[in-house]
């Protein structure tokens, strides 16, 4: 299994090869923080079987959140899994909407098919799912990792997060973290690459091999996946414009936007139909914007409209399994269908997919140059409530990271970090 996912992708990977888009001048500029640390690897104690975590037992808004030091370290019960030592996570629109309740029908019935019987409790549950850290125990069969390895992973949303001292995953969803990034800068990555690479490369069709003469339009470009999406395809050769608010412009361009519309001043639609139409759309906004949005492609091309926003897992929650995933699947089909005929758009849903081989990917575009984290604002272990308070507020300029161990370099900058945050607030 592991190396079929592997030639998979390495097949969708294996193009990526051009010029960084920005420099870190540029990026510092835009307010972004580089730096370089390394770890020390601490492995649970034998005497040690609890671990210090963020839990919910209810879902519901920020209060629900609740630190403990008493949940199970999660042990290895499988020849592939690895344990990692947590150094560093960041916060996804996910991690909110989970907290929330969104997703669970579904992703209960991945964590315990038993639960369709409905006597199944995912309390409490763990939220986070993006890590950087440090392989402290390996399974049998693991053969990728050993211990002390620094190690980057996305973590399925049905599997528990990385707002913990542990995780344990199979081989298969974790990679070697990139050499040039600290575990702060690493965290800010695996989630959104792994997203915007489903997007782009499976729902689009794009690829290093094809991109150079292919005109990109991105939609809410300034946060988490935006902000990767438009590194990755300009290292990729291809035209991107992106829509964001004006405040935001400097990151994007610093980034390697060459076309940048802002989608607050009333005229954003006329602005990006004058600029001629594309062949890709990643939307990252939803609502109304498929509406207009679709009649900015190439029409009988082989153009792809790909939205990250669908209503899946709002339908299997508010509808149960079958009405949701009948209802939704009933959605897409006719939007594809009445766009194909009328247009010859190809219309998609896109999902996060986490694969540790696509992060190898990504980690040899990061040390390379290609790809810069962009890290808006990091919080404490002890300040989760207030890093959702701050991501929940909206306004994304990046990511927001959880220091979950904290690094000695990182109380220095902690402080500025802060400050920052509250200075992007009262921008915003
Ligand atoms: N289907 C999946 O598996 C999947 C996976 C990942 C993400 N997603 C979804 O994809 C979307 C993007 O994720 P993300 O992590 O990048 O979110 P994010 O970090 O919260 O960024 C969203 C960005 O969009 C901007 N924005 C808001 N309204 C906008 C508009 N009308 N036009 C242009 N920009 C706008 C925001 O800044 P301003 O408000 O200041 O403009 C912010 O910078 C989210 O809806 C998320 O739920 C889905």
């Amino acid at each position: 299994m592991g190396s079929v996912r592997a030639m998979a992708s390495t097949r969708l990977l294996g193009f990526i090869n051009a010029k960084a888009a920005c420099s870190t001048k540029t990026l510092a500029r835009a307010g972004c923080r580089l730096s370089s640390k390394r770890n020390v690897c601490s492995s649970p104690s034998r005497l040690q079987s609890s671990m210090q975590a963020w839990v919910i037992d209810q879902y519901g808004t920020n209060g629900v959140l609740r630190y403990t030091e008493e949940i199970s370290i999660p042990t290895i019960n499988f020849a592939s899994e690895v344990m990692i030592k947590v150094n560093a996570a960041s916060l996804n629109p996910l991690d909110v909407s989970m907290r929330g309740g969104y997703g669970a029908t579904l992703l209960n019935i991945r964590r315990d098919p038993s639960s369709l019987m409905g006597n199944y409790n995912e309390f409490p549950l763990i939220l986070g799912r993006d890590l950087s850290g440090v392989v402290v125990d390996c399974g049998s069969g693991v053969t990728h990792f050993s211990p002390g390895d620094e190690v980057w992973a996305a973590i399925p949303p049905w599997k528990q997060g990385s707002l913990a001292e542990f995780v344990t995953l199979t081989e298969y969803e974790v990679s070697h973290k990139p050499k040039s990034l600290s575990h702060i800068e690493a965290a800010s990555i695996p989630y959104v690459a792994s997203t915007a690479l489903s997007a782009l490369v499976n729902a689009g069709g794009l690829c290093r091999e094809n991109s150079s003469n292919k005109r990109v339009l991105i939609t809410g470009a300034s946060g988490g996946v935006g902000t990767f999406s438009i590194q990755l395809l300009k290292a990729w050769g291809a035209h991107v414009t992106v829509t964001c608010s004006q405040n935001a412009e400097g990151l994007v361009r610093g980034l390697g936007a060459d076309e940048v519309v802002d989608y607050t001043a009333g005229d954003a639609v006329e602005k990006l139909e004058m600029m001629g139409k594309f062949d890709v759309i990643l939307d990252n906004v939803g609502g109304d914007s498929e509406q207009w949005a679709v009649g900015l492609l190439k029409p009988w091309s082989g153009a792809k409209y790909v939205t990250l926003v669908s209503p899946l897992l709002l339908n299997t929650d508010s509808m149960g399994l079958l009405d949701g995933a009948f209802h939704a699947g009933f959605t897409l089909h006719n939007k594809a269908i009445q766009n194909i005929l009328s247009s010859g758009i190809f219309y998609r849903w896109a999902f996060y997919a986490p694969d540790g081989f696509v992060l190898d990917e990504v980690s040899k575009l990061v040390d390379a140059g290609k790809i810069l984290p962009v890290v808006e604002a990091q919080f404490p272990f002890t300040q989760v409530p207030q890093a959702f308070q701050k991501f929940e507020h909206g306004h994304a300029r990046g990511k927001t990271v959880v220091r979950v161990a904290e690094e000695e370099d990182d109380w220095a900058e902690a402080s500025d970090s802060e400050q920052e945050v509250q200075e992007t607030g009262q921008q915003n």
